[in-house]
């Protein structure tokens, strides 16, 4: 076989065969096919696209890529949650423990953050202490004695999605269904859990800018798992303005936090964060329907359950648990800044993005892989879209490392959060669902 006859078929429209997407993807991880021949195949399948079989054999070579987690030993359906990306998005570190709660065991691996989005392992990284890169024997550990598990990708699972995902990212070749769907659930059934909740971003600030696109991600997703057994349902949901009130780690675990000590229950984030916890153990047998589910999931909130999985986690892995009941021993910023509204009205829309490009600039993020984050910085947002302002009234609050890093975005802050001469209706975070 020559990859570059596979190129060719590919270049032409053709359709793939099992053995020849084994025969790439595994040339890619032992260095036998050069990079130059991936990325012309990667943009080949950009243009082309994928049958549903040729997706479904990229998903497992990938998968069979690199180690798979046996999680057998723990009893009953261990479930995941996979979000495609979001500004703010924090909902594992709620989710999590609100699920390990209702009795049903949580395993997650998650990514570190990239650009204008942030990753989970960098915000649980923001807890003093805390491992965050979990030995196998450590995560089964935990999930036996907490109920919940997440630790960041060890470079034995999946390791082809390391290599075409560079590859990916320098050649533009990310936006592809079918291979943004091979390199997500190749790592999900790597991760061995038998059901997993899907919450696929749609809007300015996401991968899928409108609700055609985002379907169709959702749909491809929700199909490869289930032709491998799992159980898979997807949420679409909205992502143009952050999801909650802060951007930056240290600060999104304080958000996390006060939502699992009964604070701001009525947000988005709230809302979101339970209802995906609902959906995992509906899935995961903790609960006969829907309603049942959520009843359980704000009775593990209101009795302190889920807090208490969260200080255990924690606990078990080395980090200062006093942190969940003392969210000021969180890393803090030295330098503070409020950005205020230059005339009255009403919020009219607030630029996700752009608010994840300014946290990233004050050092929340990365702008590429080898960037060292500062887990203090970021910034928090004192008003949300459609509500009233006065002139003067603090619209943000940055966190930075000094004056000069607070200078270089309070402009772009202030851009990012338009205020208007009209009202604005606020637009529900759940558009679909799909299984
Ligand atoms: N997230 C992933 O893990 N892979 C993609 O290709 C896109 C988003």
């Amino acid at each position: 076989m020559r990859m570059y006859d596979l190129i060719h078929a590919k270049k032409r429209g053709g359709a793939l065969t099992e053995a020849e997407i084994r025969f790439w993807v595994d040339g890619v991880v032992d260095g036998s096919i050069p990079d130059e021949q991936s990325a012309s195949m990667l943009m080949a399948i950009c243009w082309r696209g994928m049958t549903t079989e040729e997706t479904l054999a990229l998903t497992l070579a990938m998968r069979d890529s690199g180690k798979v987690m046996d999680l057998s030993s723990i009893p009953g359906v261990k479930v995941d949650k996979h979000s495609t990306g979001g500004v703010g998005d924090k909902t594992t570190l709620i989710l999590g423990p609100l699920v390990a709660a209702c009795g049903v065991p949580c395993a997650m691996f998650s990514g570190r953050g990239l650009g204008h989005t942030g990753g989970t392992v960098d915000k649980f990284a923001a807890v003093p202490g805390l491992r965050v890169e979990l030995s196998d024997a450590d995560f089964l550990k935990s999930l036996r004695e907490t109920g919940f598990a997440n630790s960041a990708q060890t470079p034995d699972l999946v390791p082809a999605d390391r290599r075409l995902y560079a590859l990916r990212d320098v050649t533009a070749t990310v936006e592809s269904i079918p291979l943004i769907t091979a390199s997500i659930m190749s790592k999900k059934l790597a991760g061995g859990c038998g059901a997993l909740v899907l919450d696929v971003k749609c809007g300015s600030a996401a991968f899928m800018s409108n609700l055609e696109e985002a379907r169709g991600l959702a749909q491809s997703l929700v199909s490869v798992g289930k032709a491998y057994g799992m159980r898979v349902k997807a949420l679409i949901t909205r992502m143009e303005e952050p999801l909650g009130r802060t951007i930056g780690n240290a600060l999104e675990v304080r958000e996390c936090i006060e939502i699992l000590q009964g604070r701001h229950v009525d947000s988005d984030l709230a809302r979101m964060s339970l209802r995906l916890a609902a959906e995992m153990v509906l899935m995961g047998g903790g609960a006969q329907s829907l309603p049942e589910a959520e009843a359980k999931v704000q009775e593990a909130l209101a009795s302190g359950a889920a807090l208490g999985v969260l200080r255990a986690f924690i606990a078990l892995h080395g980090g200062d648990a006093r942190v969940v009941d003392e969210p000021g021993r969180l890393p803090q910023a030295p330098c503070r800044r409020v950005v205020r509204a230059a005339a009255a009205g009403w919020v009219a829309r607030m630029d996700g993005r752009e608010l994840g490009l300014a946290a990233m600039e004050l050092g929340a993020g990365r702008r590429s892989q080898q960037d060292i984050i500062d887990p203090a910085v970021g910034l928090e947002l004192e008003v949300a879209v459609g509500q009233a302002v006065a002139a003067g009234q603090a619209l943000a609050t940055l966190y930075g490392a000094s004056e000069g890093a607070l200078d270089q975005v309070q402009d772009r802050v202030q851009l990012a959060i338009q205020v208007g001469g009209v009202t604005q209706i606020s637009m529900p975070w759940l558009l679909e669902t799909l299984e």
